[in-house]
């Protein structure tokens, strides 16, 4: 039995195909390469020894997509694909809704057709809004407030629904929190194109010299220092959480057949936080400038954890200076990312 991977070429998803590789199982790739880069797929299979199965499909192909479930004998999925970037959602919400809502809903269609039931689906701490309390649990209100979190909490309701009217389908919705690292080898990690919209890397490249200086986006706010505060989470810790809710998927252990875990890791770090760990972790210094707050960010936001460890029995395991550790060496060995690109 093969778990196709959509999105397995971007950035969480190879991490994915990795850990899942090393784990036994056999697993198939379908993205549209929109944001990654082949070359990636390549790194993948020689960090595990394995060959992996690739397909060139975009996920709004219903009829491609259920080729590759047929031809592969799938028989579960771990849904990746998609637009990620707020502000550009803000911008181009057709898009989104379009690459996410409309792309989700074809490959359910797909899984329906081929009699595939089972999903695990990249949700996102987006979904809560403007904390109301802290920590985050599962059960705190969803009040998306963007276009791109919107489109996380449509699909969201798609798979309740689903679940609902049916109860041989089997999802699990996991809220992810910061993501951020990179696999220990070096071989593959996060490359975004342009400007970087995220903070970690935005700083590894000031680190490397690619740009002068990191903005910090407001230093007025209720936090320690003034600075924005995220729960960063170690790729490789994430994708072992994906590791985990596929086995209980798998052997039913789960609370009701659609439930959602959050997968952080409790902590939470500000900007300047980040930036001396990085500044540790790179042995280079960040300079620094303050600037307005950014559009749409809450203050402070970290995850309660306590259902990914009641339902998974897994808990995060690297800390902040692994984190940045393993950026910083996967920068350092791919200072222009994937090449090409
Ligand atoms: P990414 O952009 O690196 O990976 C997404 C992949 O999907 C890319 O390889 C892209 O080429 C592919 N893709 C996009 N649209 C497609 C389509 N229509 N058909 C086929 N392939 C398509 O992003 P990522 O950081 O790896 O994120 C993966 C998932 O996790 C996304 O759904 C994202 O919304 C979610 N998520 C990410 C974060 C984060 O901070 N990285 C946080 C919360 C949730
Ligand atoms: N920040 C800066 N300067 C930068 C970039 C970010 O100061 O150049 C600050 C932000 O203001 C925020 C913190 O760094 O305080 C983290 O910002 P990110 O953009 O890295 O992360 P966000 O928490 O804003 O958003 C990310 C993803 C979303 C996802 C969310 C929760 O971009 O898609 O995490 O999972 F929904």
């Amino acid at each position: 039995m093969t778990i196709l991977i959509t999105g397995g070429a971007g950035y969480i998803g190879s991490h994915c195909c990795v850990a899942f590789l090393e784990a036994g199982h056999d697993v198939v790739v379908i993205d549209n390469l929109s944001n990654a880069h082949p070359e990636c797929i390549e790194r993948i299979a020689e960090i595990t020894g394995k060959k992996v199965a690739f397909e060139e499909v975009d996920i709004r192909d219903q009829a491609a997509v259920e080729r590759v479930l047929r031809k592969h004998q799938c028989s579960a999925v771990i849904h990746f694909a998609g637009l990620k970037a707020v502000g550009e959602s803000t911008k181009d919400p057709l898009a989104y809704y379009d690459n996410n809502v409309v792309g989700t809903h074809r490959l359910l269609s797909a899984m329906s057709n081929c009699g595939v039931r089972q999903m695990i689906f990249s949700s996102s701490a987006t979904v809560y809004g403007e904390p109301q309390f802290l920590p985050i649990t599962e059960k705190h209100p969803l009040n998306a407030v963007n276009p791109y979190g919107r489109t996380k909490l449509i699909i969201e309701d798609m798979l309740r629904d689903i679940a609902t009217s049916n109860p041989a389908w089997k999802f699990s919705i996991l809220r992810y929190f910061n993501p951020v690292g990179a696999h220990k080898s070096g071989m593959i990690g996060e490359d975004p194109l342009g400007i970087p919209n995220n903070l970690m890397p935005f700083i590894a490249q000031v680190a490397a010299g690619r740009r002068e200086q990191l903005s910090v986006f407001g230093n007025d706010y209720d936090t320690r220092d003034g600075t924005g505060v995220r729960d960063y989470i170690h790729v490789v810790d994430l994708v072992a959480g994906h590791l985990r809710a596929y086995e209980a998927l798998a052997s039913r252990e789960t609370p009701s057949n659609c439930f959602v875990v959050n997968l952080g890791t409790g902590a939470g770090y500000s900007v300047l936080e980040m930036v001396s760990a990085f500044e540790r972790a790179s042995n280079k210094q960040i300079p620094c400038v303050t600037a307005p707050r950014r559009n749409g960010d809450v203050a402070e936001i970290y995850a309660d954890i306590s259902t990914a460890l009641e339902v998974f029995d897994w808990k995060a395991e690297n800390d902040l200076d692994a984190m940045c550790r393993d950026t910083w060496n996967w920068v350092c060995k791919n200072p222009r990312g994937y090449e090409g690109r």
